[in-house]
């Protein structure tokens, strides 16, 4: 069993008291609540012999710090018993590269979801099969019968669930079992939930991937990315990373766990204001329907209640038909709902969307233009009266 600074036996904690207490020792950084930022290349040793045989807890600065090491040991505890090995990446884009590239290699099959990030498919589509990987997209609700699409030289799935924009869930277990039946790995992106909602390798996932941009930065100023790997896939996430040279400057490695010590909180609310949002919209008349995964009208609410224990405040709504020029006179009317991609800050926004171009597999025709909104922590009353003076907006300008 792990023991604590002071030697004591480890009690097993609950997520809102490890994102707090994860990979923090204040005993060894003089009694300061935090880690310092170390700002790091050279390490010195004692001795040229030390030198020689590394005799060093840290070696160099892009091989880790007690600041990075303090990050990746808290994502770590976050993510479960499973969790052998947490990586750092400069963005949550360079995390689902570092996670694709730990485990493929020319002649492999990959089937990626079709839900999947744009820029994962980008990353598929024009680095991995420059590297001689073949790529294959599946409907985001294939479950268990992903195993009938795998070939002999299926080395992983990739999952993404719920999808960051259209919102289909995936049946993760049934998933990671037939991919493992057949001798393939599971990579996630968990942006959505964070560990503290949905812990993948809990479900039989391999490689747990984060953009820490969001949530875990959680204040729109830093851009970070984390791998989480469980013992089937460490070592070849910890080489990869290693000798890919990839490392996170301090600064935001610093933003990232300063983010963290709040994250159970602020997502908390994030999921309450959502869900109140969401509810709102639903009984609105120039709304068609809404994609979020917490309410009993989305056909994939059996699977988010029976896996997931919160909701995010990233959802999307389909608006009943209008002129594209309605929907973006709704969303330029808006003033508390910036117009911006990333999510997962305090603040809101919303963006028009289509996934109609990208997809492969699947086609997207949900009956009327889409809007995803990333729910703050403002106030849900303000959200609701800015979001009327965007329906004002949106019929004025369907009207004319
Ligand atoms: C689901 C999802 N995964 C990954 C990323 C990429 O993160 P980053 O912007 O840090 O590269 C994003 C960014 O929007 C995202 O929405």
């Amino acid at each position: 069993m792990k023991e604590d600074s002071k030697n004591r036996p480890a009690k097993p904690r609950r997520p809102h008291t490890q994102v707090v207490t994860g990979g923090r020792d204040p005993a060894s950084y003089h009694g300061f609540v935090n880690p310092p930022v170390y700002h790091a290349s050279t390490v010195l040793y004692p001795s040229a012999e030390d030198y020689v045989a590394h005799r060093a807890q840290y070696q160099y600065g892009r091989r880790g710090t007690p600041t990075t090491e303090a990050l990746e040991l808290a994502v770590q505890e976050l993510e479960g018993p499973q969790c052998a090995h947490v990586a750092l990446l400069p963005s949550g884009l360079a995390a689902i590269s570092a996670a694709l590239l730990a485990v493929v290699q020319s002649g492999d099959h990959v089937l990626i979801t079709d839900s999947a990030y744009g820029p994962t498919r980008s990353f598929c589509d024009r680095i991995l099969t420059r590297l001689g990987v073949s790529i294959t997209y599946y409907d985001p609700l294939v479950g268990h019968a992903i195993g009938e699409l795998m070939q002999p030289n299926t080395r992983l799935i990739y999952l993404e669930s719920p999808g960051s924009l259209s919102f289909e869930m995936q049946d993760v277990a049934a998933m990671t079992a037939a991919a493992h039946a057949r001798g393939a790995l599971a990579l996630m992106d968990n942006t959505w939930a964070t560990p503290l909602y949905f812990r993948p390798l809990e479900h039989g996932v391999d490689l747990a991937i984060q953009a820490g941009t969001k949530y875990i930065g959680g204040h729109s100023d830093v851009m970070l990315g984390t791998v989480s790997a469980n013992n089937a896939t460490a070592a070849s996430l910890r080489d990869t990373v290693r000798y890919s040279g990839w490392c996170v400057g301090p600064d935001d490695v610093y933003l990232g766990l300063r983010g963290l010590r709040t994250l159970a909180t602020r997502l908390d609310r994030h999921f309450q204001s959502g869900l109140a949002v969401a509810r709102w919209l639903e009984q609105r008349p120039e709304v068609l329907r809404l994609l979020h995964p917490a309410l009993p009208s989305h056909p994939g609410h059996a699977l988010w209640k029976r896996d997931f224990t919160g909701a995010c405040g990233l959802f999307s709504v389909v608006l009943k038909p209008v002129p594209q020029q309605a929907v973006y006179a709704f969303l330029d009317a808006l003033e508390l709902f910036g117009i911006g991609a990333s999510w997962g800050g305090y603040e809101s926004l919303a963006i028009p969307f289509d996934c109609a171009p990208v997809r492969t597999a699947t086609r997207w025709a949900p009956g009327g233009p889409g809007v995803r909104f990333h729910i703050g922590l403002e106030a849900v009353e303000d959200l609701i009266a800015d979001l009327e003076q965007g329906f004002a907006a949106l019929a004025a300008a369907a009207r004319a």
